[in-house]
């Protein structure tokens, strides 16, 4: 289980990340040149947003149940803080996490308040890049299994 949901977890940070970077785009485009803020273009922030919040289910359920790194440390906490890579999982890369999520989730809403086309793409291109930011700065890039889990 615990494999499965983290595989789950791993393949869902490629979508996200893929995802946040063509409404960035879109969005610093059609804030610059004045475009007009189509259907598709809400649709794509929905989705978004929706990775996010699918992200932290399944973040949430490894946290505190299945992740034997975060469970041990939870039984330990202060032990655990001495161990950069224990302190990593138990803390930072749930912290910052969570932080990107709620970004992206004041994004949206600050996408739905607005009602010119300009400062909804503004918004989408604020919130989600710094988002985005936070979210690359948490990945661990440098661990090979992780990057492509499963293969
Ligand atoms: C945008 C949100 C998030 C992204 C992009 C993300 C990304 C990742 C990545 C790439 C990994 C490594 C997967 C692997 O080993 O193949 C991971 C592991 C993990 N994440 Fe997240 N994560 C996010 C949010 C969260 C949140 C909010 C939590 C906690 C509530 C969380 C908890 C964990 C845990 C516990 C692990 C597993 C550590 C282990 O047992 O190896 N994640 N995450």
């Amino acid at each position: 289980m615990y494999q499965f949901i983290l595989f789950i977890h791993s393949w869902l940070r490629w979508f996200l990340l893929l995802l946040a970077i063509i409404v960035i785009i879109r969005a610093f485009y059609g804030w610059i040149g004045n475009k007009d803020f189509t259907i598709s273009d809400n649709k794509s922030t929905i989705y978004l947003v929706a990775l996010f919040h699918i992200q932290l289910l399944i973040g949430l359920i490894l946290y505190f149940f299945l992740s034997p790194i975060t469970t041990g440390a939870l039984h330990d906490f202060g032990m655990a803080m001495k161990y950069p890579a224990l302190r990593y999982w138990a803390v930072e890369h749930i912290f910052i996490m969570l932080l990107s999520i709620i970004i992206a989730q004041i994004g949206r809403i600050q996408i739905k308040k607005a009602h010119a086309d300009r400062a909804k793409f503004r918004s989408s291109a604020i919130y989600f890049t710094l988002a985005l930011v936070l979210i690359i700065s948490r990945i661990p890039w440098t661990e090979a299994e992780r990057m492509i889990r499963g293969f």
